[in-house]
């Protein structure tokens, strides 16, 4: 496998209030082979939350896309649907 995957995961106080503190357990809900994968990172904000139209907090970019609204298992369909796997 060449490249990883990045997943970021906003801990900004506004994402994390919002929902994001649940997502910080996010590696527990994948399996192995897909941990392997990706690149689980933090940022402190990924300026989301002062655009207009970006969708709601949470944030969580995986590769070039802005998850909303993230939850688990949004945040979960998402990498499997960017690795292609099931
Ligand atoms: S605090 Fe999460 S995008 Fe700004």
């Amino acid at each position: 496998m060449s490249k990883k995957l990045s997943v970021t995961i906003c801990t900004g106080t506004l994402c994390y209030v919002m929902g994001g503190a649940e997502l910080q357990v996010l590696e527990e809900y994948l399996s192995p082979e897909i941990v392997d994968q990706i690149e689980i990172s933090g940022s402190p904000c990924l300026d989301c939350c002062n655009q207009d139209g970006a969708g709601k907090a949470p944030f969580v970019k995986i590769g070039d896309k802005i998850i909303s609204e993230a939850s688990i298992s949004k945040v979960v369909d998402a990498i499997k649907e960017e690795l292609n796997v099931e």
